[in-house]
């Protein structure tokens, strides 16, 4: 019998995977052979000795202490693709929404309430006041082409977009996936000193940790709006502040909100929704799932 415990969040469909006569799947076992986890934190975990694997229903890893697990022979594993349908169509709907001032005329619509029939006059104002830009004609920068950043790269050629992207590591898949019509940065200053937006999707390690900084801030457009949907780490939250102040940045879309950014003006702050579809919770559990099935019983790491 194998035990394995599910840390969090873990649609249902994931847990059917195992089957009852072979596995006991429970959200509190004190010694799993493997979990399944979403986003919990794992680094202030006991180690259970009996772990052989973690497989994260997701993307990112940074919730698990992947060097720690290794050293002990403890395999981890992600969900690569499974969930980047979900992020890319936040994606395009935060650029369309931060581009023509959306939540603003949203909230200050609502704050009209109890005006009766002044209403429509007073909506007059906000037509003024909430004037956009339109996304056509415009170049977008893609920071990272794995699964999700290809798909968004193509994506947005339909509404007429300049599409720059900018990844060193092209799986073949990827290269071979990908528009001809996505141009390619060979560096990411080219990128920076082009792009009207940036949305990134790299995963956070020492290389990407604060990237986002005053000397790269300094490299980019007047005006330019920055969306993140990989990690808060990957920006120098001090320096954001400067460049927000000095109208470098004219938005900043981030899906990993804390109490710093949530002060700064022109911030549109997601609670970390980017994968929160019922698709894509699906997509994740049921990858997770089967591979930490195949892991246990075979040895071996099956995406399927
Ligand atoms: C990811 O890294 O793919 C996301 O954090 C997924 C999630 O929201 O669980």
């Amino acid at each position: 019998m194998f035990h394995i415990q599910t840390l969090n969040n873990i649609a249902p469909c994931g847990v059917n995977v195992f089957p009852k006569d072979q596995y006991e799947v429970t959200n509190n076992h004190e010694n799993p052979d493997g979990i399944l986890v979403r986003s919990f934190y794992m680094h202030d975990l006991d180690l259970p000795t009996n772990l052989k694997a973690v497989a994260r229903a997701g993307a990112g890893v940074n919730n698990i202490p992947t060097e720690a697990y290794a050293e002990k022979g403890i395999v981890v594993f992600n969900t690569p693709g499974a969930n980047a349908n979900a992020v890319k169509e936040l994606v395009i709907a935060s650029l369309l929404l931060s581009s023509r001032n959306l939540v603003d005329g949203v909230l200050w619509a609502k704050s009209l309430q109890g005006n009766g029939e002044l209403v429509p006059q007073l909506v007059e104002a906000g037509k003024k006041e909430y004037v956009g830009t339109e996304l056509r004609g415009k170049t977008v920068g893609i920071i990272g082409l794995g699964a999700i950043g290809a798909l968004i790269a193509n994506d947005l050629l339909a509404l007429e977009m300049d599409v720059m992207g900018y990844d060193p590591y092209v799986s073949v898949e990827t290269a071979w996936a990908l528009s001809r019509n996505v141009q390619r940065a060979t560096t990411l200053e080219q990128l920076y000193a082009t792009c009207d937006y940036i949305t990134v999707h790299v995963p956070l390690n020492e290389q990407t940790k604060e990237m986002f900084n005053r000397m790269t801030f300094s490299q980019m457009k007047k005006g330019m709006r920055i969306l993140n949907f990989s990690r808060g780490e990957l920006v120098d939250e001090k320096a954001l502040q400067e460049a927000i102040e000095d109208g470098t940045v004219a938005t900043y879309v981030t899906d990993f909100p804390n109490d710093n950014v949530l002060t700064m003006k022109n911030v549109i702050p997601i609670p970390h929704l980017g994968a929160s579809t019922y698709e894509s919770e699906e997509n994740c559990a049921l990858m997770a799932a089967k591979q930490l099935k195949s892991f246990l019983e075979t040895g071996n790491i099956r995406h399927s």
